[in-house]
């Protein structure tokens, strides 16, 4: 069975998708970078092991990233899942996992890479928004893209509203790649990234119009 770790730094309402979502894989374990985040007390409910590993204790981005990859392999961890995790890793944390990490974001990537997705989206006016569930690799919210939600931009949306709208989304997909993963549906090979047995270059699609 593969053996899940999940980084939150917050709310935790994409923990909480995959607790509920009866994966073939165990989460067995969430680290947060924050003490405050409500993320661990959905955990700690779910009976799931937690660890706190404060950014702001340690000199840099590589020895934060060492205590983390240390609490990852004392766990057996198999696929890290980011879900709403807030800090930038290092090159070499992000090497080490090649391949064995996901993120969640909220927007169609390539567009609106980094912060404030909906206020960018509502400024240009844009038709459609959504999330996307990709690779992670050393370049921010660049790796290979596995799965988008998409859905449209309504004249009467607002950032909150909008905000909402992609988390929904959010809980829908996120479970159904990470089980992807678990049951081989996903396979991330030497020769790309394999779904169904086909090398995809594009994501999957979810649309919600
Ligand atoms: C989610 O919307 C996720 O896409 C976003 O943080 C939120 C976490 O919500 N992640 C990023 O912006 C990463 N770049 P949650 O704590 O309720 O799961």
């Amino acid at each position: 069975m593969i053996k899940i770790a999940v980084l939150v730094s917050g709310s935790g309402s994409n923990l909480q998708a995959l607790i509920d979502a009866n994966l073939s894989g165990q989460i067995v374990g969430v680290i947060s970078n924050k003490p405050e985040a409500y993320a661990l007390e959905r955990a700690q409910r779910a009976g799931i092991q937690t660890a706190v590993i404060e950014h702001k204790q340690y000199p840099n981005r590589e020895a934060f990233d060492d205590v983390m990859h240390q609490q990852l392999l004392d766990w057996g961890v198999d696929l890290v899942v980011l879900a709403g995790f807030m800090r930038i890793l290092s090159a070499k944390f992000v090497s080490a996992w090649e391949g064995k990490m996901i993120n969640i974001h909220p927007s169609l990537l390539p567009q609106y890479k980094g912060m404030h997705t909906h206020q960018r989206v509502l400024k240009t006016g844009d038709l459609y928004h959504g999330c996307t569930v990709h690779y992670v690799t050393a370049e921010l919210d660049a790796g290979q893209a596995l799965a988008q939600g998409v859905l449209k931009v309504s004249y009467h949306d607002t950032t909150e509203t909008l905000a909402l709208r992609v988390h929904e989304l959010e809980h829908l997909i996120y479970p159904q790649v990470v089980e992807w993963i678990c049951n081989q549906t996903i396979q991330h090979t030497s020769n790309g990234v394999l779904y169904r047995g086909k090398v995809i270059k594009a994501p999957v699609q979810f649309c919600k119009i």
